[in-house]
């Protein structure tokens, strides 16, 4: 089994005096982290996480073999974020990354992976022209590359797609606060600061539920709002600079691994030095090389 993190022992952490009834989250068979599952996880065990008042972890992935990590790791959600435009494709922002980039590599993800289930983001573009628009691209995502879910920015402004998708099978993540793919009028900035801002959030993350999303990240928004947001929403809560109180957390891997070249967001913790790591392999293997001390014997066929 998975070791546990002490952060989540049974019984300690916030998660333990959510739920009174329910035995403490990550002792639960079907926890979604350090369960004993092994069958891919649906959106139905993610309901079932937040009636629990289990917490658990998300990380973007962007190829099959990083996947396959996090996958045997117990990372029970992976999401093929259009942050890999940043953090995979070499753009300075989300908007070029295409349908065929997020079709491309979400197949990748879900090949490298056994347990996960995968959400993929319809890229800027593929979805704001309608449900018809969006449809289409979400049948590619889930057809194509095999993806469980996917997710797509703005509250009320995306109902009619939300409701479409949803009618049509396909389980949809809602996106609100900082939605990247808007930053050209929203900017890189906290969402949802004062009442009336706070106020729309509010309705928006409502109207998100009632057109069936299934979960809601909730991006840079002020930790008592996405609280409350948390606290009034039947459906999972994923924060990422939101504060501790959302049913799940998300981070961008490279940021949480210490790839990201220069500085990440105040919000990310990291966990590795990656960026390090790497550049040490690098120049040791070139510091053979170049003192012809690689290949030796053993690496070498007669
Ligand atoms: O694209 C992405 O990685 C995301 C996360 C930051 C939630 O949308």
């Amino acid at each position: 089994m998975t070791q546990l993190p002490a952060a989540q022992q049974p019984g300690t952490g916030p998660e333990a005096d959510r739920s009174t009834t329910a035995a403490p989250a990550a002792d639960h068979p079907k926890a979604l982290y350090a369960g004993t599952g092994t069958r891919r996880i649906t959106v139905r065990d993610l309901a079932g996480a937040k009636e629990r008042g289990e917490k658990w972890p998300m990380l973007t992935a962007y190829d099959a073999m990083t996947a396959s990590v996090f996958d045997e790791a117990g990372i029970p959600v992976l999401l093929v974020g259009d942050s890999m435009g940043n953090a995979h494709l070499g753009y300075d922002s989300t908007v070029p990354v295409t349908m065929d980039h997020m079709a491309m590599l979400s197949a990748a993800v879900v090949r490298g992976t056994r347990r996960a289930l995968i959400v993929a983001d319809l890229t800027f573009g593929s979805y704001q022209e309608g449900p018809v628009q969006a449809l289409r691209n979400a049948t590619r995502l889930v057809k194509e590359a095999g993806v469980g879910a996917v997710k797509l920015e703005g509250g009320e402004r995306s109902l009619a797609q939300t409701e479409t998708l949803v009618e049509a099978g396909i389980p949809v993540m809602a996106h609100l606060g900082l939605t990247p793919q808007s930053f050209n009028t929203l900017g890189y900035r906290v969402q949802g600061r004062g009442d009336e801002a706070a106020d729309r959030l509010i309705r928006d993350a409502k109207a998100a539920q009632n057109a069936g999303a299934f979960a809601l990240v909730l991006e840079l928004v002020p930790a008592e709002v996405a609280a409350e947001i948390t606290r009034s929403l039947h459906i999972p809560v994923i924060g990422i600079g939101a504060g501790p109180d959302t049913d799940a957390q998300v981070l961008v891997w490279t940021d949480m691994a210490g790839l990201t070249e220069g500085k990440v967001p105040r919000f990310t913790k990291q966990y590795a030095d990656l960026r390090r790591t790497l550049g040490d392999a690098a120049r040791a293997f070139a510091t053979d090389v170049i003192g012809a001390a690689f290949p030796t014997e053993a690496h070498t066929f007669h």
